[in-house]
This record gives structure tokens, sequence and C-alpha cells, in this order.
């Protein structure tokens, strides 16, 4: 058994959401933008996230794992499903459950950078920076920063169990 404490509840986590968009918004400035959605834990934050922007806002998705190589930020990047769209001449927004080590979201930023990208943000909702490995690894919009702790729901799996609640928790095996 595991027990789940509440983090966030859903209401404070779409209050900041809905932040996120703002800003998003005022950055853009009506310029186009790609949202490029991370599976499967970035799906609930990436949709939250888009019905709140009011720019031309084209949708897609990849889904990745990444093999470290150390604390470098050039380590292989496997596309287990690419982006369907072509990013080049786009603004590229991606948007990600969680920033951890760093890895996927360097890795990825680069792979849309070297693939002509006009430009290459990154939004996550949370940002766990005790685990950062990648010292440099940037993040432009951020919902909430949290502890060392490892986090399930609205997305975040533990063993692909619990993306479907409607909340962030920190689960404790029992
Ligand atoms: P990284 O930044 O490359 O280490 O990758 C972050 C990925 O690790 C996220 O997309 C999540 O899938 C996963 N992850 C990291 N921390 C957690 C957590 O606390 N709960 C669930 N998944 C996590
Ligand atoms: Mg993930």
């Amino acid at each position: 058994m595991s027990r789940i404490t509440v983090l966030y509840d859903e209401e404070t986590i779409v209050k900041r959401i809905r932040e996120m968009a703002e800003e998003i918004n005022r950055d853009y400035n009506g310029e186009p933008v790609l949202v490029v959605g991370v599976l499967k834990g970035g799906v609930f934050f990436t949709c939250d996230l888009v019905k709140r922007l009011t720019l031309p806002v084209t949708m897609d998705f990849v889904s990745v794992s990444s093999y470290g190589s150390g604390t470098k930020s050039t380590g292989f990047l496997k596309f287990k499903k690419d982006v369907d769209e072509d990013v080049s001449g786009r603004h590229v927004l991606i948007a990600e459950d969680i920033i951890d080590s760093g890895r996927t979201l360097t890795m990825l930023r680069k792979v849309f950078e070297e693939h002509g990208a006009k430009s290459v943000k990154t939004a996550v909702l949370l940002d766990k920076p005790a685990r950062r490995e990648i010292k440099d690894a940037r993040v432009e919009y951020t919902g909430f920063v949290i502890p060392d702790s490892f986090v399930v729901g609205y997305g975040l799996d533990f063993d692909q169990k619990y993306r479907n609640l409607p909340y962030i928790g920190v689960i404790e095996e029992e």
C-alpha cells in the first residue's frame, strides 16, 4: 500500500497554469506557437495550458526516453514518437510535467533547434531543482518548485499508476 499526501489541489494547479498562460500570451505577443507536449506525463498540463492561450496555437506531441551520459547534456534521446509537424521556422514551446535531471528537456530543445525552430522555450508544471544534473538546463516557465520527493497525479505516474489523480501528491511507500 502507498499513501499519497496532497501537495497541490486541482484549484491551485489550474490557477497557476492560468498565470503561466497569461505570461506566455504576453511574451509571444500574438505570434503563432507550436506547443509540443511530452507524453505521457505532460498531457494534463499541456491541455490545461493551451486552453488558456490566446495565441494561434498548433498542438503536437512527442514521446521520448533519454539515456544519460553522466552529467553531460549531449546524451542520447530516443523518440518513441516524434513530432508530426515541421518545426523549422516555428516558435516551439515544449510542455512537460516535471524537470528533474534536466536531460529530457535539454536534449529536446537541442533537437528542435537543430531542426531550425525559430525559437524554443520550455514550460514545466513542476521543477525539482535538487536533482538537476544538467546544471545549465533552461526553463522559461515554471509552475511550482518542489522539494526532492516523488510526486504523482495530474499526469505524473509511479509505475504507470496515479496519472489520473486530479491533484499532485507525494507518494510514500509503506
Ligand atoms: P529528466 O528531467 O530528464 O530527469 O526527466 C524528467 C522525467 O522524469 C519526467 O518527465 C517524469 O517522467 C520523470 N519524473 C521525474 N520526477 C518524477 C516524479 O517525482 N514523479 C513522476 N515522474 C517523475
Ligand atoms: Mg515525463
